[in-house]
């Protein structure tokens, strides 16, 4: 038996001792030219397999599907499922003792996390890294961010189709990821805070030679944790999830996090509840003065001294003793971490922002939950009754947004349905919307848009996402009507459709539900199976572990 399984590996090249006792190390590669921001994962691959071979391991890299937000239609977040079920069936289906995750842009870390806790063997990840800052007429762009202004900047005429070519370079001008606090920066993060990559993993910009080089070391440390039976869930404890949280208040992180957080504490078996977020989250200071939430990137982040300087900075208000794959605590690995630039990362005593954790929403119009970004929206507008303008769909937005009849004034609030879960199906990243050209030109900079659907980490405005249930299948959403009054109170944490509830039940009886978008393939799998955003949009036949043990031989 033993000679079939050696033998055809061996036509690649591998000495006899290989195959000898040597815990046998998957490589589990994000890399695709699909997926620019790890275009340069295939170099780093080497980088981990010479650690494993220097600590005496057996290298194995092999592919997965790549998701590369700013190229895939309709969303990446359709597919996270389907790579985290190809994750966990390539590394449970395979020989493998440890597993190296290498990720980067935004669905890659969560995705890839999701399917090694449903087999949760020992697991490091190693983020791809951010891009350089970007630079552009002697200002700093940032990725995603300078989207949002260029497009408004457009409708305005302080951009023109010249300025746009030239910006498209100065934006991307290394390997790696969005350079801003966005969802891949937020999720690299959010791996290290749960003690998934070596100290002070995340930051490091991806074409810094030091990337590589923790490339190298987390090569050598599987090897070890192999040895140690080190696995997922002995890291992944109820405190990580909580640290996390935490973590990613003070930084400004995305509202992404609450969706993948949730996903991934589902596979490992941790109880994680959306109304945690704002518990453990809400009174958090904001400590990093990164885009979006703030003016640096993620490169003067990783010089100011990183996430160890914001870990020691929280001190007691994170906890500090668990353990992390490299076999330490936070305390033991960042106790020392000196901070190198106070204006990139702020002290607890002097933060840049109180109180700047995301804060959950209930009410009428999401009695399971929605979600809004303090430290990305309007002060003003925290506290907010407003008009309804309705769009049905993300087509119907498109089609009237800019309608120079649209009946809409700054204080309306926009309502966007059809973009939850099941309904886009994916829940794209459109929540944040573009005002109506009419008002951007009359100087208006922010509105209150609410919708089922998510936001991308780089974006800002005073955005509810996530509300659940979702339009599509009959949520309160679906029940809004044009000119209906809509009262958000973020204090408060209300969102409130202002109609009677006899009003509301003659509108839910005559409600049809639109036609499902798929009737065949994944996507009909997915329609049928996926979660609401408030559980974390996993599939619902996807949610715990299966371990790593096969049962049947293939002969
Ligand atoms: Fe890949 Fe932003 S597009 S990280």
């Amino acid at each position: 038996m033993g000679f079939v399984h050696r033998s055809w590996l061996r036509n690649q090249g591998y000495p006899d001792d290989h195959f000898r006792g040597k815990p046998v190390i998957g490589i589990c590669n994000t890399w695709s030219e699909l997926t620019p921001c790890n275009g340069h994962l295939r170099e780093f691959a080497e980088f981990v397999k010479k650690g494993v071979l220097e600590a005496g391991g057996f290298p194995l890299e092999f592919p997965v599907m790549s998701l590369g937000e700013t190229i895939m239609r309709p969303t990446t977040m359709l597919f996270r499922n389907l790579v985290s079920m190809d994750v966990e069936e390539s590394i449970r289906a395979n020989p493998l003792d440890g597993i190296v995750l290498l990720t980067g842009c935004d669905k890659t870390t969560p995705s890839t996390i999701m399917g090694a806790c449903s087999v949760d063997l020992p697991t490091i990840v190693v983020p791809g890294g951010p891009m350089l800052n970007g630079k552009f007429r002697g200002g700093e762009i940032g990725s995603g961010s300078f989207n949002w202004a260029i497009k408004e900047g457009q409708k305005t005429g302080e951009f023109s189709d010249e300025d746009l070519l030239e910006a498209e370079i100065c934006a991307s001008r290394s390997q790696g990821h969005c350079n801003t606090m966005g969802t891949a920066s937020t999720m690299a993060t959010m791996a290290e805070v749960l003690g998934l990559t070596l100290p002070n993993a995340s930051s490091i910009p991806a074409v810094d030679s030091r990337k590589k080089v923790m490339a190298q070391l987390a090569g050598r440390r599987i090897v070890d944790m192999v040895r140690e039976d080190l696995t997922l869930s002995k890291i992944l404890v109820r405190k990580a999830f909580e640290n996390a949280i935490k973590v990613n208040a003070a930084v400004g992180g995305s509202t992404n996090l609450i969706i993948h957080l949730q996903a991934i504490a589902g596979r490992i078996g941790v109880a994680l509840k959306l109304q945690d977020f704002d518990d453990l989250g809400s009174d958090m200071p904001l400590l990093v003065n990164l885009m979006p939430s703030g003016k640096y990137l993620m490169e003067d982040y990783f010089y100011a001294g990183g996430l160890p300087v914001v870990m020691k900075e929280l001190g007691d208000l994170i906890e500090q003793n668990i353990i992390t794959v490299n076999g330490k605590t936070f305390t033991e690995n960042y106790a020392k971490a000196p901070c190198y630039n106070r204006d990139v990362i702020y002290t607890r005593d002097k933060p840049l922002q109180e109180n700047a954790g995301i804060a959950v929403l209930t009410g009428n119009l999401c009695e399971n939950g929605a979600v809004i970004k303090p430290s990305a929206a309007s002060k003003k507008l925290m506290q907010h009754t407003g008009r309804a303008v309705v769009f049905e769909t993300m087509e119907d937005y498109h089609d009237r947004i800019d309608d120079p009849d649209l009946d809409i004034d700054e204080n309306c609030v926009i309502v966007l349905k059809g973009v939850g879960p099941k309904g886009y199906p994916g829940m794209p990243e459109v929540g944040n919307v573009d005002l109506p050209e009419k008002l951007i030109l009359k100087g208006v900079k922010d509105m209150v848009r609410i919708s089922d659907g998510r936001m991308s980490g780089t974006a800002y405005g005073t955005v509810v996402l996530h509300i659940s249930p979702e339009s599509t299948i009959g949520g309160t959403l679906a029940l809004v009507e044009n000119g209906d009054l809509i009262e958000l109170d973020v204090p408060a944490r209300k969102l409130q459709l202002l109609v009677d509830d006899e009003e509301l039940q003659r509108r839910r009886d005559n409600w049809q539900a639109p036609e499902p978008m798929a009737t065949r393939g994944y996507v009909k799998i997915y329609i049928d199976h996926v979660q609401q955003a408030d559980q974390g949009a996993d599939l619902d036949v996807l949610v715990g572990k299966s371990g790593s043990k096969v049962d049947r031989d293939l002969h």
